[in-house]
Formats: C-alpha cells, structure tokens, sequence
C-alpha cells in the first residue's frame, strides 16, 4: 500500500500499486499510473486515522482493510518515500503523523540554509534522513556528513536502505545507541533532528527504555557538543509531557516554535488499560493532567496531545567556536545536567 501524503499536510491518500492491483482491485493501474487511488482524507490527524476509516462505507473500508493486510507499506510525503517491509522490521517506527509534522516543518529551513553536516537522533525508518538528504541533493547543496542513530538495529537498517538511492557522495554513518545510556559524543553538527519518544511514563528508566524522555536529557547534556553556534536543533515536544522538557530546553536554547497539531494519541500499549503497566501509566499521564480529553469521543478518539516542532539554538556562549570537527574551544564544556522529571 502506498500513503501519499500533500506538502501542507491537507490531503492523504491511499493507494493499491504494484500487485496489490490485480489482488485488491482487479485489473491493472491505469495506463502511466504507479497504482489505483482508493481513499482520500482531507486534514489527516493520523497517518492511518482508525476511527475514520472503520467509518467508511462498508465497501470502501473493506479494500480499504485489505490493503493494510499487504506486507510492505510505502509513504511517500513532498516527493520523498520510504517503504516498510512489516515483517522484515516489525518494531521500527514507520513514518507517522509526528514525522511528518516534523518533515514540513523542515521544508524552509533546508531551503534557507541547507546543512553540510547532519545527525538524526533516533532515526526509525530513516525517513527524516532521507527527506533532509533529498531536499538538500536537489537544492545543488548536498549534505558533506550525516551521521543517523537508533538503539533498534533494524532502524539502522532500515535507514541505510531508505538513503541508499540518495546517498550519492554523503559519507553516512550509523550509531546503534544503548537504551537508556548516553548517546555517543560526536559532532558538532550544522543539523541536528529528533523526533524522541516524548510520552513520559512512571518508571521508564526501569522497565521500558523505549518510552519516557531519556533523549531530551541527553540533548540538553550533550548540547554544546552537538551544536556549534548557528547551528540547528529541529525537536519534538509532545504536550504529554512539555510542561517539564520546555523549561528545560529553554534553560540551555532559545526556542522557536514551527508548527503544532493536535492528533489523537493513538497507542494502545499505552491507553488500552488491560495491562497493570498500562493501567498504571494511564494514571500516571491522566492524573498529572497531561492528557487532552474528548469525553464525547465524537472525534473518533478520547485521548489527545498537541505536537509542537521547535527550533533550538545555543546561545553564543554555549555552542562550540566553529563546524570544524574536534575543536578545543573551551566554550565546548558540558551543559550543567537537567534532570526531567517522570
Ligand atoms: C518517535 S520514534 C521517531 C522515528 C523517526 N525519527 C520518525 O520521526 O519517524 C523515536 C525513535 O527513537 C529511537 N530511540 C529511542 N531511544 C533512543 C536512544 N537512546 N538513542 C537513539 N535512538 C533512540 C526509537 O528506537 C525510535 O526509532
């Protein structure tokens, strides 16, 4: 199935390509075409919106259904697609609606200021590198370095595969980071982008590295190493948990907000409630208030979060002098440690 997503963000559309064709729709693409158009969203909340789509006449959610059944999954936004083989990498973090908030949110600065040296922190399907790599290659100012990190192998694997057709002469290299241990010193970079697991929960440092804010700690810890002055930190906040990661931020960055959207919070792992870990971290997000609530559920979704794409910069006294690579600048001293709280 292939997601194809319109550059403001106002149009997704779902397609049968390939095989799924003959298999899902009978016949064969029209004459030029990659595919039959099944279902158009107007103003896409979510990348696959469930409440929308169960909603359907019964016909069209049918095929619609039928589609999510094939094995590969392939999002294309702004003319940049990756693909998703679901069984070959089953747990990394296809391109969602956040990555794509984030990649629109990108668009103008790449175009202003194209950056010769790049780091994605936490990279899942690599489509975020892929965008800033093709968006830079055709502007005529590729990308010199980029460096991509994930503690998933797969997200690795997955990102080398999506750079691979647009790679051309960009060094890449791969950082598989441990959970919930400091990410490795490198830098400093003119780019750095993370979309980082941003809903806190109750005791996340214990029994699930993959969740919590770990990696808002580490950029603030990290910050006048990753950054020179001038450069750019592209961030993710999640209002589940911006009371604490703004004013954390802000005490290292100045801030500049890019883009915002409420979406629902659609991860069952999380709200499902059937689980004493999920019961207790849905305590933990509703009684600290940090859930926005549809009681009437007419949305489609109770639980909501506002998502808010910032820009980062060090001030001049923090980031390091220049881009150069392993400068002694004594302005290259770590950030006084933020500890966030969970
Ligand atoms: C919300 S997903 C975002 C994925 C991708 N950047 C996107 O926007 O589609 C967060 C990613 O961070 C990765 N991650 C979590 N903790 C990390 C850490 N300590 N170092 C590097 N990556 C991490 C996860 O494996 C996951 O791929």
């Amino acid at each position: 199935m292939l997601i194809r997503i319109e550059r403001n963000l106002r149009e997704l559309s779902l397609w049968a390509v390939g095989d799924e064709v003959r298999e899902a729709v009978g016949g064969a693409p029209p004459k030029g075409a990659r595919g039959v158009r099944v279902h158009t969203v107007k103003d896409p909340r979510l990348v696959l919106d469930t409440a929308a789509l169960l909603a359907l006449p019964s016909v069209r959610r049918d095929l619609v259904m039928r589609l999510l059944d094939f094995p590969v999954r392939e999002t294309e936004f702004d003319g940049v697609s990756v693909t998703w083989p679901k069984h070959r990498f089953p747990g990394v973090w296809s391109p969602t609606i956040d990555t794509l908030l984030l990649a629109r949110a990108l668009r103008p600065l790449l175009r202003a200021r194209p950056p010769r040296t790049f780091l994605e922190i936490g990279c899942g399907s690599g489509f975020l590198s892929k965008y800033v790599l093709s968006k830079c290659r055709d502007a005529g100012s590729p990308v010199a370095e980029a460096r991509l990190m994930d503690i998933n192998p797969d997200a690795l694997l997955s990102g080398m595969e999506a750079l691979a057709p647009v790679q051309g002469d960009t060094l890449v290299s791969y950082s598989l980071n441990r959970a919930g241990r400091r990410i490795p010193e490198s830098g400093p970079y003119d780019l750095v982008v993370c979309n980082p697991p941003y809903v806190p929960r109750p005791h996340a440092e214990v029994n699930n590295p993959f969740e919590g804010l770990f990696l808002y700690g580490e950029i603030v810890r990290m910050a006048p190493r990753l950054l020179a002055h001038g450069s750019r930190l592209v961030l993710m906040l999640s209002s589940t948990s911006e009371a604490e990661v703004r004013p954390a931020l802000a005490r290292v960055f100045a801030l500049r907000d890019l883009a915002s959207l409420e979406v629902p919070l659609k991860i069952p792992v999380i709200t499902a409630r059937l689980s004493k870990e999920s019961r207790r971290w849905m305590d933990y997000l509703e009684k600290g208030g940090r859930l926005l609530e549809d009681p009437t559920e007419k949305s489609g979704y109770r639980w909501w979060q506002r998502l808010t794409v910032v820009e980062a910069r060090l001030p001049a006294t923090l980031g390091s002098a220049g881009t150069a690579r392993g400068s002694s600048s004594p302005s290259r001293r770590a950030a006084r440690p933020v500890r966030l709280a969970r």
